[in-house]
Parts: structure tokens; sequence; C-alpha cells
């Protein structure tokens, strides 16, 4: 005979499954800006891998320097997307690349630096789905004013962006493009409460403060490159030491050696948006046959 309890029991234990699988949180995995061909492989070597060890939900990549090292094309977005990306953002260079206009006007998994003119191609801020599809989140980019030039306000700008996303989107992402730590760690606090994760890109030297700031965001004020660290920034350190001694100059090719993913891995309560942990995310990849540059670049290899 059957337990007329039976049933209620199971409905009770599906309502505490749904309640505890809704409040786990969400693994989003943030990258720092990926620097030409040896960037881009060590992505396709390692981020897949990365994905399923972490349970991953989402990873936000800023590509600005993925295309030759400057500049983003819709071919690489679209293998950046085969990797495991799911939302690109941009920075300073985020025009070098003329083709990626078209890009930027298509597709919703990527955002041009918000504080721009309002007539710059591209959208401010998206909205992005989970690997799962059962969130929804927020990304957007902005530039920083000090040492980078005449942009529109920051702090204005992430406010007015912010009032725009849809108020159910709860988890919210923000790549501050920007120089100076002083500014980068001031957007965090302004932020503080306000958005999920706030990790700063542009130096491509990671720092070591990652934390979660007491309003629940996480924050970085540099997560550094995906790209060669046997280098200046990316490039290769004998042209930037013979342009910075001799004052003459010198072709910045991209480097090669000890390419490295950098980023940071928060973790976010998807009800109500606060970030509960983050940690620092640096994954060493191979050197690849070759040069720095491969067709997707439309370069020739060269020395
Ligand atoms: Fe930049
Ligand atoms: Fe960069």
């Amino acid at each position: 005979m059957v337990n007329p309890v039976f049933p209620f029991i199971i409905a009770h234990d599906l309502r505490v499954a749904r309640k505890r699988w809704v409040r786990m949180a969400l693994n989003i995995l943030c990258i720092g800006d990926v620097v030409g061909r040896p960037g881009r492989d060590v992505l396709a070597d390692h981020l897949q891998e990365f994905i399923a060890a972490r349970s991953v939900d989402l990873v936000v990549c800023n590509a600005e320097n993925a295309a030759g090292g400057s500049g983003l094309t819709p071919q690489i977005f679209t293998k950046l997307l085969t990797y495991g990306v799911d939302c690109v953002t941009l920075g300073d260079h985020v025009y070098r690349k003329r083709e990626v206009v078209s890009l930027l006007e298509k597709s919703d998994q990527v955002v041009r630096p918000a504080n721009l003119s309002p007539a710059a191609a591209g959208k401010r801020w998206t909205v992005v789905q989970t690997k799962s599809g059962m969130h929804r989140v927020g990304v957007a980019c902005m530039l920083g004013q000090l040492y980078m030039g005449s942009n529109d306000s920051p702090w204005a700008t992430i406010d007015r962006v912010l009032s725009e996303m849809p108020s159910d989107v709860k988890v919210r992402v923000l790549d501050f493009h920007a120089e100076a730590s002083s500014e980068k760690m001031a957007m965090g606090w302004h932020l503080n409460g306000r958005v999920s994760v706030v990790f700063g890109t542009h130096t491509h030297t990671p720092t070591a403060d990652a934390r979660v700031l007491d309003g629940g965001t996480a924050h970085i004020s540099d997560v550094g490159m995906t790209g060669p660290y046997d280098s200046v920034l990316g490039r290769r350190k004998d042209r930037v030491l013979t342009a910075l001694t001799t004052s003459m100059p010198a072709h910045f090719e991209i480097a090669r050696g000890d390419p490295r993913m950098c980023g940071i891995l928060a973790a976010v309560d998807p009800v109500t948006g606060r970030a509960l942990s983050v940690e620092r995310v640096e994954v060493r990849g191979k050197v690849h046959e070759g040069g720095p540059y491969d067709s997707d670049d439309g370069y020739k290899n060269s020395r």
C-alpha cells in the first residue's frame, strides 16, 4: 500500500532542492586583455578545461588587443566564443580594426566602452545569458579619465548605464579599462553594493588586491593580460628597450614566451547580485610553433 504522506515528502524535497539550486552561486570568470596569437592560443588550449574544472557559468573577456595586438575582428570574436567566452569587452583600441564596427552593431555579446561619444558604434551595455541559459547578467565596460584622454565621465556614465539595465538583472559586471590604480579602486567603492564584479583592465599587469568589498562587490584593480609575459606588456622586450634607450622608433612586435591566461573568478549570488568570494586566476600555457602572428592577425610572421 502506498504511504499517503509519501507524495508530500517528495514535493517538499523538490521545493527544498529547487531553493538550494536557485541560491547556488554563479561562477563568473573575467579575463584580462587577450594579446594577439599567444593570448588566443592560451584560451584555445585551456579555457574549456578551466570552465569544466571550476564550473564556470559565464566568461567575460577583454579582447581589445586580440587581433595583431591591437583591436578585434569578427573572425577572432567568433573564435573566442568557440573557446568558451560568453561576452567580450573592449578598451581604448576598440576601433583599431575597422571591420569590428559591423560586429559591434550586430552582436549582443560584445560591448564598446560606454563613455565614448553617443555617436560611437556599438552597445554601451548588454545582457547575456549564463551557459546554462538559466540566469541573465548585465555587462558593460568603460574607459578611465586619468592619463586616458578626454572620455566622458565614467562616474556619471555608469550611473546612467545601471539605471538603464533591466531592474530584474541583479548580477552585473563592469570592466573598468583604466590606467591609474587610484581611479580603478575608487570605481570599486563607487559601485560597492551596486555592481557584482568590477574588474580592472588595460595595464596588462596583474594586481594583488582582489577582494570582496563590504557591500558585496568583487573588485580587482587589474586582472593582467592574457598573453606572453616574457615581454613588456606583451611586446618584445628587446624592441621596447631599443626604443626606450635610444629614442629611436622600433616596431613593437608581439612577444611569444611565457603565455598565461590571467583573470579573476568571482562567485555571485544570482538572487541578490552580491559577490560571495573572488580569487585571482593564472593559467600557464605553452609556446606554439611559428611566429607570434597568424592569418587571423592579417600579418606575415616576422622577426
Ligand atoms: Fe587599453
Ligand atoms: Fe590592453
